[in-house]
C-alpha cells in the first residue's frame, strides 16, 4: 500500500474494522492541502482488500483534483465500505463508520456515492457532522444535483462548440446521447430547448421511448450510438466507454458527457482520439455541478449563487482548451496540470 501512497501522493489511508458492527471500510485521504478532504462513501463488494484500497486512493485523487482544478476550498477523499449494498446495510455499521470519521476531526467530510443514500448518511450523522447530503439538506433531493450536473455539461458542450467550431451556439447541432438516467434526460431537455437535434440510446427501452416522446430523439440501438454521426457524443452511462473497440467507430466532432472515468486509459485513449482530431472534454471539468454545489452548501451559499459557480465550467473549459494548445498535451492532461498548479500553490 506505500508504495502506491508515495506513486499516487496519498496523505493517509485509515482502515477501519468493527467487528460487532460487521464494518470493514477504508478511508483514503489523498490531501488536505486546499482544506478537509471531501468525497462521497462507496458500498460495494470488493474482490479483495487491494481492490477496496485501490479504489479508495483513485477516488479520492480524483476529488482532489476536481476540488483543486475549481479553486474550492477542499481537499480530496473517498471511503468505501466492503459489501453488498442491498443486503448487508445497518445502522450498526454507519453509525461505526461515523465514529471513525469523527475520530479524524474533519480532516475527511463524507456523503453519498455509489451504493449509499440520504439515509445512511442520516445514520453517519448520529455520531459525526462530518457528513453531507444528510435528510434537509439541498444535496440530499437528488435532483437538483443531477440539474446542476446536467446544467454543467450543457454549458460543457457549448463551450467546446465555441471552442471547435467556431460558436456556441447549438440550434441545428447533433447530440448524441448515451444513457438517459437522471442527468443524460435533463440534459436532452436543455438540449432540445437550444434546439440541438437528439439521437439518443439507453438500454432500458422505457426511458429511450420518453425522450422519443418527449423531445423528438431519434432512437439507436446502444451498440449503435458510437457510429452515429453527430457534432457531440455525450457519454452519459457507463465510464471507460472510449476504448479500443469504441473509438475507431465514433463520427463526432467532440466528445463531452456527464459519465466518470470516459477514456478507459486515459494516457492511450486520450491521444487516439487526440489523433483523430475528436475534441474530449475532460469528465471531471464537465461533471463537476455535484461537487461545486456541494462545495457551496457547506459554505451556506444561496441557490442562486450556486447556478453562477457551475457556470463557471463554461470558462474553465475554454481555458483547458487553451492550455492544452498551448503545452501541445492532451486535454485531460492539461486539466490536471491546472489542478495540479492550484495544489502547488504556496
Ligand atoms: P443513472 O443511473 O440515473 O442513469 C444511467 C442511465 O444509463 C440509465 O438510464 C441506464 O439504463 C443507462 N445505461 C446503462 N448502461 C448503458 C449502455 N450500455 N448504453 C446506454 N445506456 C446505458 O445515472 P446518472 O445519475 O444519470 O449518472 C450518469 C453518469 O454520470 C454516471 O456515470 C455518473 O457516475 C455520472 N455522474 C452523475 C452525477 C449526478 O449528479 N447524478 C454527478 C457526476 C457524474
Amino acid at each position: 500500500v506505500w508504495k502506491e501512497m508515495k506513486r499516487l501522493r496519498v496523505e493517509q489511508v485509515v482502515f477501519c474494522q468493527e467487528e460487532a458492527a460487521g464494518l470493514q471500510a477504508v478511508i483514503a485521504i489523498h490531501s488536505t492541502k486546499l482544506g478537509p478532504a471531501l468525497g462521497g462513501c462507496r458500498m460495494w463488494t470488493y474482490a479483495s482488500e487491494n481492490d477496496a484500497v485501490a479504489d479508495a486512493v483513485r477516488l479520492a485523487r480524483g476529488m482532489t483534483y476536481k476540488s483543486a482544478f475549481f479553486g474550492l476550498p477542499y481537499g480530496g477523499g473517498k471511503a468505501v465500505i466492503v459489501g453488498n449494498p442491498a443486503a448487508d446495510k445497518s445502522e450498526d455499521k454507519f453509525r461505526a463508520l461515523g465514529r471513525f470519521i469523527e475520530r479524524l476531526q474533519g480532516r475527511y467530510i463524507t456523503g453519498v456515492d455509489l451504493g449509499t443514500t440520504v439515509r445512511d448518511m442520516d445514520w453517519i450523522r448520529q455520531e459525526t457532522a462530518y457528513v453531507t447530503d444528510t435528510t434537509g439538506t439541498i444535496m440530499a433531493t437528488g435532483d437538483f444535483t443531477a440539474e446542476m450536473t446536467a446544467y454543467g455539461v450543457f454549458l460543457g458542450m457549448k463551450a467546446s462548440a465555441d471552442y471547435l467550431l467556431g460558436s456556441g451556439d447549438l440550434a441545428g447541432r447533433t447530440v448524441a446521447v448515451q444513457g438517459l438516467g437522471k442527468v443524460g434526460y435533463l440534459l436532452c431537455g436543455m438540449l432540445r430547448d437550444a434546439g440541438a437535434q437528439l439521437v439518443v440510446a439507453d438500454i432500458d427501452d422505457a426511458r429511450a421511448e420518453k425522450a422519443v416522446k418527449a423531445y423528438h430523439a431519434r432512437v439507436v440501438a446502444p451498440d449503435a450510438i458510437y457510429g452515429e454521426n453527430c457534432d457531440i457524443f455525450a457519454p452519459c452511462a457507463l465510464g471507460g466507454v472510449l476504448n479500443d473497440d469504441t473509438i475507431p467507430k465514433l463520427r463526432c466532432a467532440i466528445v463531452a458527457g456527464a459519465a466518470n472515468n470516459q477514456l478507459q486509459e486515459e494516457i492511450r485513449h486520450g491521444e487516439d482520439l487526440e489523433q483523430r482530431g475528436i475534441l474530449y472534454a475532460p469528465d471531471y471539468v464537465l461533471n463537476a455541478g455535484g461537487i461545486i454545489i456541494t462545495a457551496c452548501e457547506l459554505q451556506g451559499v444561496s441557490v442562486p449563487d450556486m447556478k453562477r459557480s457551475v457556470e463557471r465550467i463554461y470558462g474553465l473549459l475554454q481555458k483547458v482548451y487553451r492550455y492544452a494548445r498551448q503545452e501541445g498535451v492532451p486535454t485531460w492532461l492539461a486539466a490536471n496540470l491546472m489542478a495540479e498548479e492550484e495544489l502547488q500553490r504556496p
